[in-house]
C-alpha cells in the first residue's frame, strides 16, 4: 500500500471515529449537560479529516499515474 492509500485508509477510519463522536455528543445531550471534552471530541477527528481530504483532493491534479492511488488493486 502506497502513501496516497494510507491516507486513504486513514481518511476512512477517522470519517468513523468523527461520527462516533458526533453521535456520542446526541446522547451525552440526552443525558443532560455534555462535558466540555465530549462537546470539542470531534474537533480533532475532523481536522485530520480536512487535511487527508484534501491531500486526496489534489491527487488527481500532481500528475501521477491513477494506479497508484487505487486502493487494493
Ligand atoms: C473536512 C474536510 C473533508 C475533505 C476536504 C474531504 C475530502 C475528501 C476527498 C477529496 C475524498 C476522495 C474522493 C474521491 O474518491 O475522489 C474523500 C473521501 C471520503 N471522505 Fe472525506 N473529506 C472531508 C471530510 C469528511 C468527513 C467529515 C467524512 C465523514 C464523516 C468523510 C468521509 C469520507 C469517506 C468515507 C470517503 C471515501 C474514502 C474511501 O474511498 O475509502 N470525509 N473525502
Amino acid at each position: 500500500m502506497n502513501f496516497s492509500q494510507w491516507i486513504r485508509q486513514i481518511h476512512r477510519w477517522l470519517s468513523i471515529v468523527f461520527t462516533v463522536t458526533v453521535i456520542a455528543n446526541f446522547v451525552a445531550m440526552a443525558l443532560g449537560e455534555p462535558p466540555a471534552w465530549v462537546v470539542y471530541s470531534p474537533l480533532l477527528p475532523l481536522f485530520l479529516l480536512l487535511f487527508s481530504g484534501l491531500y486526496m483532493f489534489v491527487l488527481p491534479y500532481t500528475g501521477k499515474s491513477r494506479s497508484e492511488q487505487r486502493v487494493g488493486g
